[in-house]
């Protein structure tokens, strides 16, 4: 017998279904609440709220799992190719080698860009931070693509829109950096596998070859997958309110690139630099900036430290510390900044302000190391996460439309002031 759950209200008893997942997380079925009971919930930042039922991404914050489509990131992580993982997370298995093969080839078709886009960069100041540019650009490839405005057309042109966004995301965020050293585009070439074409169209020059060094490519391969998705995080959450109205993907995840932005979420790792290089600067005292950190008068926080889902450690941040040991020493580098982060790491975890709060450090801890050592400069790191990112998304979308669900739109509680009349300017 399914569970039910009783809420009492002014002396009645109102039933409501429990939803038990596959992993075995419960949820209290509110969503004939105000229909029986004239009442909403109140649960801002919804830290206790579902919004959907979703079968792409599961991760316990408790134990510290991730998990696509049942597969642990671990293992995806060392033996997966990022498309592979993109083609588990928008359709739900693992491709066969044939689906592997067709779905490399059609996203290696679609990787040019509209000629006429290449004019939209000039117009960009050098110092425009690639993010704005291509959350504008991905918005813009609507325009060029009409068919895509109506999303439901039919499943050939939503799959075609999904390859699109996969196949031009690289291009346009590796112009969007050379567009900010004033250095000439670089096309992509079909015989570089995905991570390798954005590698060449980034540090290639039209005067050069440019030889992809397989650590990097294979260094960028597990970045990627590590950001693929992550269940209802602030960015996708975004991407399923927007698709929600029935907009267009490409507009869907421009707004997804915008969420992911913010420095509370994928704009973190960016700041995570500029923290590690500050604390460099300011000649390493560790223990003076995590006691900055935990000053409530202190506006400072220890960024790349802390997630609203993981009170563990966050897997992710354990494959990207490990793998910055080994392309760091692969590379010959020897980068300050990653002794200062595993110093700040092991000062805040054995700190009780930290340990109280199960403050962890999470994706966006290490990763910016690695961009670094890779040549990706700083204001290209959420741009790096947004690559990973955007299958998870794409996915998000897919499941969202596919399950028909309604338009996102929450209820409120108005604590503003009751009714009251017009009073003239006059009498003001
Ligand atoms: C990502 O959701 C996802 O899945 C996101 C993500 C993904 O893959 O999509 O994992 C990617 O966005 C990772 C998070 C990147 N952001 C940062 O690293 C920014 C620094 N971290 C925080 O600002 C914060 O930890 C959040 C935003 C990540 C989580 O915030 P919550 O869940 O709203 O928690 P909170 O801000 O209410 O903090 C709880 C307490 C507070 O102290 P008290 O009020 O209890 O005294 O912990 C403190 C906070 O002040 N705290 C920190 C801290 N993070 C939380 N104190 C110092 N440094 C920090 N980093």
């Amino acid at each position: 017998m399914s569970e039910i759950a009783k809420i009492e209200l002014e002396g009645k008893i109102f039933e409501f279904p429990v939803v038990t997942g596959t992993e075995n997380e419960k949820a209290i079925d509110i969503s004939k609440l105000r229909d029986i009971t004239g009442y909403v919930t109140l649960d801002t930042g919804y830290k206790n709220t579902g919004a959907t039922k979703s079968s792409i991404t599961f991760l316990d914050g408790e134990k510290g799992v991730l998990h696509y489509r049942g597969y642990a990131i671990e293992e995806l992580a060392e033996k997966a190719s990022f498309l592979e993982v993109a083609y588990l997370l928008m359709h739900g298995e693992l491709p066969t080698k044939i689906e592997l093969e067709n779905f490399e080839s059609s996203i290696k078709k679609h990787t040019l860009v509209h000629e006429d886009m290449k004019r939209f960069f000039e117009a960009y100041p050098a110092q425009a931070h690639p993010m704005g540019v291509l959350s504008s650009m991905i918005c813009s490839l609507s325009t060029f693509y009409p068919e895509s405005l109506d999303p439901h057309r039919s499943k050939e042109k939503k799959e075609l829109t999904m390859h699109r966004l996969l196949a031009k995301m690289p291009t346009l965020a590796a112009w969007a950096y050379k567009n900010s050293i004033r250095h000439p585009f670089m096309y992509p070439k079909n015989k570089y596998d995905y991570c390798s074409n954005f590698l060449h169209m980034m540090y290639a020059m039209p005067t050069e070859d440019y030889k992809v060094d397989p650590v990097v490519s294979a260094a960028l391969n597990k970045l990627l997958i590590l950001h693929a998705d992550h269940e209802q995080n602030c960015s996708a959450s975004t991407v399923r309110m927007v698709g929600s109205s029935q907009a267009n993907l490409y507009s869907t995840v421009s707004a997804g690139i915008c969420a992911l932005w913010g420095p509370l979420h994928g704009g973190a790792n960016q700041e995570v630099i500029e923290m590690l290089a500050q604390i460099h600067e300011d000649g390493g005292d560790v223990d003076k900036w995590v006691t900055k950190a935990k000053d409530k008068n202190d506006p400072f926080r220890l960024m790349g430290f802390g997630h609203r889902v993981y009170k563990n450690f966050d897997p992710r941040a354990n494959i990207i510390r490990k793998t910055c040991d080994e392309v760091l020493a692969k590379m010959k580098i020897n980068d300050p900044m990653l002794e200062i982060a595993k110093r700040l790491e092991q000062v805040a975890l054995e700190d009780e302000y930290f340990k109280s709060r199960n403050l962890y450090p999470n994706v966006d801890f290490y990763s910016g190391i690695i961009y670094k050592a890779m040549g990706i400069p700083t204001e290209m790191f959420t741009v790096m996460f947004a690559l990973g990112r955007l299958p998870g998304w794409i996915a998000q979308w897919k499941e969202m439309t596919e399950n028909k669900e309604p338009i996102g739109r929450p209820r409120q509680i108005y604590t503003g002031e009751t009714y009251r009349t017009f009073t003239d300017i006059e009498k003001r």
